[in-house]
C-alpha cells in the first residue's frame, strides 16, 4: 500500500460557539469540543486510510484555555502515524479573533482510529505516513511510545512489552 503524506489527511473543522453549546461560564462546553475534535480526527484518519475507522481510543485532551461564547473555532486534524490497522491523529484546537485574524492555539488532543471491515473487524492495513516538517517529524517519533502508553493504559500490553516508553527511563 502506498505512503501517504501528513498532509494529505489534514482536515480542518471551521465553526462558531453557539448559546447551546456553553456551559454556565458561558464558555464552549467541553464534550462539545470533544465531539468536533472526534469529527474531524475521523475525516482526517479516513482520508489517510480510505476505508472506514473508528475511535478506538483518546489519548490525550488538554483544556488549555477556555473558549467564549460566539468564538469561531477551527479544529485541525492530521494523521501523525500509522501503524498496521491503528492511526494515530494529531488535532489542534484554534480560535480565530475575527477582528484582527489573530489566531490563538486553544487546545489539543491526541486519538487514536482504527480502520475496520464492513463488520467492524479491524482486517485492514493502512498506509504508511511521510513526516515532512519538523513538528511532523516530532510528532511520528513519538507516537510509537503513546501508543504504548495507551495500550498499557488499557491494559492491552504489560510493561515489559513497552520498549520504546522504557527507553525514556533508561
Ligand atoms: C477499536 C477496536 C476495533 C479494536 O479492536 P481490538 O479487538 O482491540 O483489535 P486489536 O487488538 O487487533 O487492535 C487493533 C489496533 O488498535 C490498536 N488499539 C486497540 N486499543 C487501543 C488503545 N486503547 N490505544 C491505542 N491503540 C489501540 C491496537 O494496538 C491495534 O493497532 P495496530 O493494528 O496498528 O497494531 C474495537 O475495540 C472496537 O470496535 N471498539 C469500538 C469502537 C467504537 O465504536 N468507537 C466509537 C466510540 S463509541
Amino acid at each position: 500500500m502506498q505512503a501517504k503524506t501528513a498532509k494529505e489527511s489534514l482536515t480542518v473543522l471551521t465553526d462558531i460557539v453557539l448559546p447551546g453549546e456553553t456551559n454556565p461560564l458561558n464558555n464552549l462546553f467541553g464534550g462539545e469540543l470533544l465531539a468536533r475534535m472526534d469529527r474531524a480526527a475521523s475525516i482526517s484518519a479516513r482520508r489517510h486510510c480510505n476505508q472506514i475507522v473508528v475511535t478506538a481510543s483518546v489519548n490525550h485532551v488538554a483544556f488549555n484555555k477556555a473558549v467564549p461564547l460566539g468564538s469561531v473555532v477551527s479544529v485541525k486534524a492530521k494523521v501523525t502515524r500509522a501503524f498496521k490497522t491503528s492511526m494515530e491523529v494529531f488535532i489542534d484546537v484554534w480560535v480565530e479573533d475575527t477582528a484582527t485574524g489573530e489566531k490563538l492555539k486553544a487546545n489539543e488532543g491526541i486519538y487514536t482510529f482504527v480502520a475496520v471491515d464492513h463488520t467492524g473487524k479491524p482486517t485492514t492495513f493502512v498506509p504508511e505516513v511521510i513526516p515532512e516538517t519538523e513538528i511532523e517529524k516530532e510528532r511520528f517519533d513519538a507516537a510509537l511510545r503513546r501508543k504504548q502508553l495507551s495500550l498499557l493504559l488499557a491494559g492491552k500490553i504489560k510493561p515489559n512489552d513497552a520498549s520504546e516508553l522504557k527507553a525514556l527511563f533508561d
